[in-house]
């Protein structure tokens, strides 16, 4: 396979790199003792437990058990492939990436999908404006009132009718019609062969948050089925994940403070139109925490627009199940019923933008839409209605975090159940994982099991490779086939080979390896043998391979005496460790 990055680049790159500055700007850290700090980006929190390590070029979080190196954060954080990653790193740096055999960039990575659907993107736009046919299309989003400027705004496009227009623009050879069946933008058939997925739509790209284009929506022009078609998953683009519009909204939100959340594309460019600019869309899919906590890194207040209907009701209450966790003290969620029959393109339209913000400030808080919704399924005249509704509760108030929320949610519950909150709250007990300052931390503990001596050993040279210098080098422990051996006979190896590589690096050298993930937690496993003296005790433990080494060795060569003879290399060999092992007794019997 063409374009492999050789290893040595990567070990370059890790040291070149420093993971601080690389997160730092990202995520602002604070210094604390010999690391840094700051509250993790992967889950909320209020108290830093994120750690990034300077010595080991590590990220850890104590309360998520989120870790890796400055590879591993750009990829997690910004999504990255590795190869993006190595190469932004790279960048940094001032150095040029060498693919192995000088090939281009792997034809699979990342970074292609996303030059593809921005070619994509490209192609449709053209044809909207050129393609005989669009006249149709152009004449569809005018009757719906989307205006060219808005059009231009939101990059809309148009995939003309027919199965290979986009085959034929963009899909010169093999390679390139395979990518674009891998960004999702053409099906490859059974029997060999390619089409176009969509085909006689108006096309939607869909942003990331970094304002990449990571997938499409398209919609027929008339009345056919399905109405819209969207990407399906690709290695860029996760509907569960994304949200239309984010891009283009983020500023707006941030002013805002508050995110409005919709169902549709439509709804999103009518409302951009009509000057209401905060709005995002769900791509098909109910609103899950990704999204929830995605839109909480721009805004404390998220606000849901469903309509008056049955089955808007049912989705607003799964939204608000979904929101329940994340709702950590300070954030907001509300929601926004509109009339039946009505989706904000629709009354945007109609009553325009100040009519839709009146409507926006009328939006039900969470807590009220909660309660409103249990009490009507009660009798709170009864006793029993009231237990009822205490038992329609629970669930759901324990599904929020411990805080100022909780505590009045339950205080409200007391009012209408007429039940001390005192005794509700002994009640509506919120599970650990809720609670941050209880929750188990997952990756620190380290292995469940007792450690074993190679265990140890593995995580003393991760966490200070330096300590490798103190191995002799002649016959690193051949013999010894405890298990881990293996493992730490291979990163010792390395180590006598490439002396100065650091913890980040070393890791890198196992990456997609089974050992990767096993070596991540010993990075950061905490154990009183690796807090102090690490070097007497990691020569405590080489004393140790040595003498089990020494021990099986000499039991081997005695098997061999009796059975087959020793060659003279080997009785001096034998009689060496006899009279070493004799010494060593001697000196264990005298003190
Ligand atoms: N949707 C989808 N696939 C469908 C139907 C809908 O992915 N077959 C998604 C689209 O993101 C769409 C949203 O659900 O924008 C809302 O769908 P719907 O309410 O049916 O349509 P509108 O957004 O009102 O579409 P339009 O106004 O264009 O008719
Ligand atoms: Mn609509």
């Amino acid at each position: 396979m063409a374009g492999r990055i050789p290893k040595p680049f990567i070990d370059e790159i890790i040291l070149r790199t420093d993971i601080v500055d690389v997160i730092d700007t990202r995520v602002p850290l604070k210094k604390a003792g010999k690391d840094y700090k700051a509250c993790c980006p992967f889950h909320e929190e209020k108290t830093p437990s994120f750690t990034v390590s300077p010595d080991k070029q590590f990220y850890h979080c104590f309360g998520c058990g989120a870790h890796g190196t400055a590879i591993g954060f750009l990829m997690e954080y910004e999504r990255m492939s590795f190869q993006e990653a190595v190469e932004d790193l790279a960048r940094r740096a001032g150095l040029t990436v060498p693919y192995e055999g000088g090939a281009a960039p792997a034809a699979e990575q990342g970074t292609d999908l996303l030059d593809v659907s921005r070619e994509a993107a490209r192609y449709y736009r053209a044809q909207l404006r050129d393609h005989p046919q669009a006249v149709r299309a152009v004449e569809y989003l005018k009757e719906r009132g989307v205006t060219g400027e808005i059009a231009k705004e939101f990059e809309l496009g148009f995939a003309p009718d027919g199965w290979d227009n986009l085959l034929r623009a963009l899909g010169k050879d093999e390679a390139a019609r395979e990518m674009l069946a891998r960004a999702g933008l053409a099906v490859k058939k059974e029997g060999g062969g390619y089409y176009d997925r969509f085909r006689n739509r108006i096309m939607f790209p869909i942003h990331d948050y970094r304002g990449r284009i990571v997938g499409f929506g398209g919609r027929v022009l008339g009345k056919e089925e399905p109405k819209y078609l969207n990407s399906p998953e690709t290695p860029l683009f996760h509907k569960g994940r994304e949200l239309y519009g984010l891009f283009r909204a983020r500023d707006a939100i941030k002013r805002e403070g508050r995110a409005l959340v919709v169902e549709g594309y439509m709804d999103v460019v009518a409302l951009t139109q009509y000057g209401v600019d905060n709005a995002v869309a769900t791509l098909g899919t109910a609103t899950t925490r990704d999204h929830l906590e995605r839109l909480f890194r721009y805004t404390p207040e998220v606000v849901f627009c469903f309509d008056g209907d049955r089955a808007g009701r049912e989705a607003a209450w799964r939204a608000l199940e979904t929101a329940l966790p994340a709702l950590h003290d300070g954030r907001q969620a509300s929601f926004l019923f509109l009339p039946e029959g009505e989706d904000p393109d629709t009354l945007v339209r109609k009553e325009g933008r100040e009519a839709f913000l009146a409507r926006l400030a009328t939006a039900t808080a969470l807590p009220d839409f909660l309660f409103g919704t249990l009490v009507k399924q009660v009798d709170l005249g009864r006793m029993d209605g009231r237990a009822r509704l205490v038992e329609l509760a629970r669930p759901l108030l324990s599904k929020l975090p411990h805080g100022v929320l909780h505590q009045m949610m339950l205080e409200r519950l007391g009012e209408l159940s007429q039940v001390n909150s005192e005794k509700l709250a002994t009640l509506v007990v919120i599970p650990d994982a809720a609670a941050p300052a209880r929750q188990e931390p997952r990756s620190t503990a380290g292995p469940k099991e007792p450690p074993s001596v190679a265990r140890l050993a593995i995580a003393m040279l991760l966490q200070q490779p330096e300590l490798a210098a103190k191995v002799p080098d002649e016959g690193v422990f051949a013999d010894l086939d405890l298990p881990g051996m293996a493992l730490f006979r291979a990163i010792l190896q390395l180590l006598k080979t490439i002396p100065n590589l650091n913890t980040a690096a070393i890791i890198e050298h196992f990456r997609d390896t089974e050992h990767q993930a096993h070596l991540e937690k010993l990075a950061v496993w905490r154990h009183p043998a690796l807090e102090h003296d690490v070097g007497a005790e990691f020569a405590g433990v080489i004393e140790q391979f040595r003498r089990v080494s020494a021990k099986v060795r000499t039991e081997q060569l005695l098997q061999k005496q009796r059975f087959d003879g020793l060659t003279s290399d080997e009785k001096a060999e034998l009689a060496h460790l006899l009279s070493k092992k004799r010494r060593l007794d001697d000196f264990s019997s005298k003190t």
